[in-house]
């Protein structure tokens, strides 16, 4: 887990942040342990920026990971991820009650928390099926 932290500071630095000054750097890790680190991505017209998170998870379906299990999320004050994007990892994840979302800020790791926990009612229906 050490090192899922390490790659998501490391990934932080290139944060694309002018708007909010609030760099994000996350790392995923999924079912082969494969990592994939992310940041989130500003832009001018602000309902088009893209959290660390999903930043992350692009990457790890672009390669063709379709099951993450492991989230370390890194921010100046331990920030907890969104509940949008609690609902993307979910969609994504192996088992919401075993994966680990770890949050650190510039110092050292917080806590740590599973995915179920943050978001226990992830949206979910009958009536919109996975062809
Ligand atoms: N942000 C993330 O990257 N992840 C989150 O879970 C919450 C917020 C980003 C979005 C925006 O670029 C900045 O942090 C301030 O909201």
């Amino acid at each position: 887990m050490e090192r899922l932290v390490r790659v998501a500071r490391e990934a932080r630095v290139n944060a694309y942040a002018p708007y909010s000054g609030y760099l994000v750097g996350a790392a995923l890790e999924d079912e082969e342990g494969r990592i994939f680190a992310g940041v989130n991505v500003e832009n001018v017209s602000y309902g088009a920026c893209i959290c660390a998170e999903r930043s992350a998870v692009t990457r790890m379906v672009t390669e063709g990971g379709r099951s993450a299990r492991a989230l370390a999320l890194v921010t100046v004050d331990g920030g907890v991820p969104c509940g949008i994007c609690l609902q993307v990892l979910t969609e994504l994840c192996e088992d919401a009650a075993s994966f680990r979302i770890i949050i650190a800020d510039e110092e050292e790791t917080i806590r740590e928390h599973k995915l179920s926990e943050l978001l226990p009612y992830a949206f979910e229906s009958q009536k919109v099926q996975r062809t």
